[in-house]
């Protein structure tokens, strides 16, 4: 099929070189000149596992091209996602300017019957202001297809090749059956093609996000009593894990969620709730738990140093998670900033998420080009983000650069007992 993905971010990149590995012409389009260049170029603008081979595989065999011309791309197409960002509002909510200002350019592209397939993350209602932002500006016939997206950064390609389920919100039987054809090759190992109304296809990917923020501040709550009442959250959290009903999936404590979704969703979804005059309690309370859980650490540190001025603290991890770049939201923004203000500073390292970090903090932080490098000289080391390469790092070797061996896990990626047997003091969320 004929496809164009508006929107080259993190999800319209993946969805635009999954489609085309799948055999079909796809031409992504965005507004920013620099990135489009860039994967013109065959260089890709964030760090997500197997997505340059991919673009780079795709664009050899033409069937994936860039473009900023957003009305030939989408002339040329017989279905266009709209894959733009959905920031917070100034109150909350969910911003549509880039989703309706995307809609009101197709309508004046339109050369005949398309599918406008809306794959951002959209409060209940869009689907049907994407239709009127277009009716607005065109008299061709086209269907308004929601089809929320669930990947995961950092595993982006696999979710979108081999997803739990595909959501489909249609109200007429042509766009679905497109639709249906359109992902029965991501979909044959038997993952379910889901299609309802418009509304509950928006309403899903919200529910699904605010369920695992929920689970989330859950943990940490857990973990935080655990420190309270000296019990282990690592005992409680597999003993739980193990009842069927519930399950071991993101029931880690740590030290917050962030990234681009789970704030910004919860958010709107409070926000959509109250226009409706529906207070959704729990939600509120899982927002408030990440927003103190993002500055448990420091607390730690805090609590442990008396004064962390002129303290030189180590951080391993900057990204929100794990294999990406990504930093939006991210706990260690908080944590650094709070160290900063107290007096300390700063030494920090990240396998992939420097450069952002350097955008953000300028020189108020030292990056280092390796994690040993942060710790030369260091009164405690704080590990915010659980990459793989400081699961098992040289502990011997640590202890020689540390001025002061103290480790702060946020992650609890360490064993207590085998970190202090290597004379450190240790210190982790929720355990003795
Ligand atoms: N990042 C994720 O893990 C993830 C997962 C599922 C769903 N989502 C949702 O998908 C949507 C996109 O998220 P993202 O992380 O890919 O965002 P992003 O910020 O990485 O990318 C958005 C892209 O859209 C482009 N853009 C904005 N307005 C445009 C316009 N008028 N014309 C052309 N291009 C335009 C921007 O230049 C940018 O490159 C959001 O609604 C988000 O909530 C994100």
């Amino acid at each position: 099929m004929k496809i164009a993905v508006v929107g080259s971010g993190y999800v319209g990149l993946v969805a635009g070189a999954c489609l085309a590995e799948n055999g079909n012409d796809v031409v992504c389009i965005d507004k920013d000149p620099a990135k489009v260049k860039t994967l013109q170029r065959g260089k890709i603008p964030i760090f997500e596992p197997g997505l340059e081979e991919m673009v780079r595989r795709n664009r050899a065999e033409k069937r994936l091209t860039f473009t900023t011309d957003l009305a030939r791309g989408a002339k040329n197409s017989q279905i266009v996602f709209i894959a733009v960002g959905t920031p917070t509002g100034e109150d909350g909510s969910a911003d549509l300017q880039h989703v309706l200002s995307v809609a009101r350019d197709l309508g004046r592209s339109m050369n005949g019957y398309k599918v406008i397939v809306n794959k951002s993350t959209v409060p209940v209602g869009t689907a049907a202001k994407v239709r009127k932002a277009i009716a607005a500006e065109t008299k061709q016939p086209f269907s308004v297809v929601s089809n929320p997206e669930f990947l995961k950064q950092g595993a982006a390609i696999d979710d979108f090749m081999k997803p739990d389920r595909v959501v489909i919100g249609a109200d007429d039987a042509r766009a679905a059956e497109l639709m249906r054809e359109l992902y029965a090759p991501f979909t044959r190992t038997g993952a379910p093609i889901m299609l309802m109304d418009p509304e509950s296809a928006e309403l899903c990917k919200y529910a699904a996000n605010a369920m695992l923020a929920t689970r989330i501040s859950f943990m940490n709550e857990v973990a935080n009593v655990c420190d309270a009442v000296g019990a282990d959250v690592d005992h409680v959290r597999r003993a739980v894990a193990a009842d069927k009903r519930i399950g071991p999936s993101f029931l880690f404590p740590g030290v917050g969620y962030g990234g681009s979704c789970f704030p910004k969703d919860v958010k709107a979804m409070l926000r959509f709730a109250a226009a409706s005059d529906y207070e959704f309690q729990i939600l509120r309370a899982v927002e408030t738990v990440n927003e103190r859980q993002k500055l448990r650490l420091l607390t730690k540190l805090q609590k442990h140093f008396g004064s962390l001025k002129k303290k030189k603290i180590a951080v391993w991890g900057l990204a929100f998670k794990p294999r990406t770049d990504d930093m939006r939201e991210a706990p260690s923004v908080p944590l650094i900033n709070g160290l900063l203000h107290a007096g300390a500073r700063v030494h920090a390292y990240d396998p992939e998420a420097m450069k952002v970090a350097r955008g953000i903090f300028g020189t108020k932080v030292t990056f280092a080009s390796n994690g040993y490098g942060a710790l030369d000289g260091a009164d405690a080391l704080v590990v915010v983000t659980e990459w793989n390469e400081f699961r098992e790092p040289d502990f011997p070797r640590m202890r020689k650069l540390m001025k002061n061996p103290a480790i702060f896990d946020g992650r609890n990626i360490y064993n207590p007992h085998q970190i202090r047997a290597h004379g450190f003091d240790y210190v982790s969320m929720g355990r003795p």
